[in-house]
């Protein structure tokens, strides 16, 4: 992979700066396109502060048609290997109330980066897919053929997406795509430089635990504790962010070989599910700090138990999950106790 060139759309973010890190630490170079709607430049500094240079900025829009020749002139000229496409709207919630913002973000995004290869001959995407694909039909563990049935507009713009590619693939053969659908990414890099930095009240259990936690928010509402499941609250596979990081760089060692197939699907989790309970105990644990929690009801939406089968990937792209939930938590907890605002003063 020495030497190797990648475009790394949302790569300010929270999975983009991860990701940027493990390039750089595999010997390669990303250039980040970024319109920091829900990312800070300062995760560029604290990139380069952990991994040293090789991450350079475009600042630009990929939705927005006044950016996209002045995207296309900067591919070109960065001579890209390829590209890890993170960038869109992701929050579920939202996406219920605003879904043509969300297909009016996340699609258009998607055309101009493939526009943006096509023209410099660069036909590679790993895709920052997501479990949320396969709906709530499946038995987990759930594999990649498990399936597909997203229950959201988030959800259903990650299926869109996945399938336009794939068709991409079987329409010219000089495309190679990779489709990575993670489960609960969490944690943080364990230097406590970058991690996730919500913006508003977080959605998701990690950064609102670990708000609770440092006491930026009161308290938690565990949502729900009558689910099938063994203490009754929700089941997830959370994944250290390090983890899936080193997942994106497998995927891209994997495409870039000569005799890579056109599209394929990989699950990134652990393979295991942890409870909404047993992640607080832990986080707990990990933070010496009390985790206040109320019991709520359900969440709309939400499903009782969802874990990956990670096994294709495991044989594939040689890549497995390693890190703990004690390291996810003490990870998460190192970087929001460090900073408490996230990346702001
Ligand atoms: N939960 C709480 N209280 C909270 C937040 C979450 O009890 O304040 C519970 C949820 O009910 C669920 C678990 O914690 O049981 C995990 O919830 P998250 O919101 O952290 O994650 P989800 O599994 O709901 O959603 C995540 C991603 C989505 C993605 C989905 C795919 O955030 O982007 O996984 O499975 F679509």
């Amino acid at each position: 992979m020495t030497g190797k060139r990648f475009i790394v759309t949302g790569g300010a973010g929270y999975i983009g700066s991860h990701v940027c890190v493990e390039l750089v630490k595999a010997g390669c170079q990303a250039l980040v396109i970024d319109n920091f709607a829900n990312s800070s430049p300062k995760a560029l500094d604290r990139i380069a502060e952990i991994a040293g240079e090789g991450v350079t900025l475009l600042k630009a829009d990929l939705a927005d048609p006044a950016d996209e020749a002045r995207i296309i002139d900067a591919v070109k000229a960065y001579k890209p290997d390829g590209a890890v496409h993170l960038a869109g709207l992701k929050a579920v919630g939202e996406s219920v109330v605003e879904p043509v913002r969300y297909y009016s973000v996340n699609l258009p995004a998607t055309f101009t980066l493939i526009r943006a290869l096509e023209a410099a001959n660069a036909r590679l995407i790993v895709f920052s897919s997501s479990a949320t694909v396969y709906g709530d039909l499946n038995q987990s563990p759930v594999d990649e053929k498990g399936a597909t049935g997203a229950t959201n507009p988030y959800g259903r713009t990650k299926f869109f997406i996945e399938e336009m590619l794939n068709d991409l693939a079987r329409a010219d053969a000089r495309w190679k795509i990779c489709n990575l659908r993670y489960f609960n990414p969490v944690g943080a890099h364990p230097s406590g430089k970058i991690g996730e930095d919500p913006n508003g009240v977080p959605n998701n259990l990690f950064p609102f635990i670990a708000q609770v936690a440092v006491g930026r928010l009161p308290k938690l509402k565990v949502f729900g504790n009558d689910y099938p499941t063994r203490d009754g609250t929700g089941i997830r596979d959370y994944i250290h962010v390090v983890d899936l990081a080193a997942g994106h760089v497998a995927a891209l060692n994997y495409l870039t070989r000569e005799e890579a197939p056109g599209a394929v699907v990989y699950n990134l989790g652990a393979g295991r599910g942890i409870s909404v309970l047993e992640a607080i105990a832990a986080f707990k644990r990990a933070s010496n700090r009390d985790i206040p929690f109320e019991i709520a009801p359900r969440r709309e939406g939400d499903i009782a138990e969802i874990y990956a089968s990670p096994d294709k990937a495991n044989r594939d792209l040689g890549w497995k999950a390693t890190k703990t939930l004690e390291d996810m938590c003490a990870d998460h907890w190192r970087w929001q106790s460090g900073n408490p605002n996230g990346y702001r003063d």
